[in-house]
């Protein structure tokens, strides 16, 4: 399905679309830079790919199917609607929150714990590893996190002077212009712009920052790990997304002060998902291996 007909389709969807494709393959992109090279065989060996591109190229997998008679099961696993009060108070309340089949941190959860367990098909394990990666990406876009006006794909904004909706603005726009427009070759746009996250991280303005995106990541806890990703990623819709509320942003053109404002969020939050996306999957790596030199061992 061409992108602009996801587009379409959600504009009347209760719930939102997704960190545009452009987004999740740069978070890919940045984790199999950071990964161990044994974390990177183990799935490239799962996911049947074998080349650099093998978490690039199943990093929008999760928004093809979730329009699908087959995949609709997974639609409410892409956010979270906090029913909180932006701009006066943000925050996430779990039980609250999370619908009734699942939300992005449940999904998150039931994912990895999938992936970790050897009793399921590799085929199903290979699609925990597909929905992982996604969610993980998801839970990074602060308008995942958040309920009003269906995590504002209700709020109509100018973008140079064409109409969109805030979450498309969100998901899409903001990262097509910092790299100067992806339409010819996203692929190729998304791993440039992975490259030159990946030196901000290693040697650049994240270096300094990058142990503390790590803090509270913890295996044996991805709700609670999964939970803090969100919350910080809806604190954002308070300080950034709608520093004034919802009314105040109606109609308004958002392609320069406020653009100004939100491109350095949208790219901490790539850098700090494909960062932790690495973290997460060397762990769930490492898991396994020990797994399975357990087993050899009886
Ligand atoms: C690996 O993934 C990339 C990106 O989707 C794709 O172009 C390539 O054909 C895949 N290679 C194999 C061996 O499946
Ligand atoms: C867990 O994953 C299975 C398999 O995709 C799915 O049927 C189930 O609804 C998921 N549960 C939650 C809570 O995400
Ligand atoms: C990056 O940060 C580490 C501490 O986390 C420090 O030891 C190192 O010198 C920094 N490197 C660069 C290039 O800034």
């Amino acid at each position: 399905m061409k992108l602009s007909s996801v587009a379409a389709l959600t504009a009347g969807l209760p719930s939102a679309a997704a960190w545009g494709g452009f987004g999740h393959i740069t978070v890919a992109y940045i984790a199999s830079n950071f990964v161990s090279s044994e974390t990177a065989t183990f799935f490239q060996g799962l996911l049947h790919n074998n080349t650099e591109d093998y978490l690039a190229g199943i990093a929008t997998w999760a928004d093809s199917v979730r329009y699908t008679k087959w995949g609709r099961f997974s639609a409410n696993f892409h956010f979270i609607d906090a029913k909180d009060d932006p701009p006066r108070s943000c925050g996430i309340d779990l039980a609250r929150d999370c619908k009734a089949d699942g939300c992005v941190v449940t999904a998150i959860h039931n994912y990895t714990t999938r992936l970790l367990d050897a009793s399921l098909p590799a085929s199903e394990r290979a699609i925990a590893a597909k929905f992982v990666v996604h969610f993980v990406g998801d839970t990074h876009q602060p308008l995942h996190n958040e309920d009003v006006a269906r995590g504002g794909n209700g709020i109509n904004v100018k973008w140079n002077g064409v109409d969109f909706n805030l979450h498309h603005v969100w998901d899409s726009s903001i990262a097509e212009k910092l790299v100067g427009g992806v339409r010819r070759q996203p692929y190729a746009e998304a791993r440039r712009w992975a490259d030159s996250l990946t030196a901000e991280i290693n040697a650049g303005k994240f270096n300094a920052s990058r142990l503390d995106w790590l803090q509270g990541v913890n295996l044996e806890d991805p709700t609670g790990t999964a939970l803090a990703w969100a919350t910080e990623g809806n604190a954002y819709v308070c300080t950034t997304v709608l520093p004034e509320g919802p009314e105040a942003i109606r109609g308004q053109e958002l392609g320069s002060d406020y653009y100004e404002a939100a491109a350095p969020v949208v790219e901490l939050q790539v850098a700090k998902a494909g960062y932790r996306l690495a973290a997460w999957l060397d762990l769930i790596a490492a898991r396994i291996k020990s797994q399975q030199s357990v087993m050899g061992d009886l």
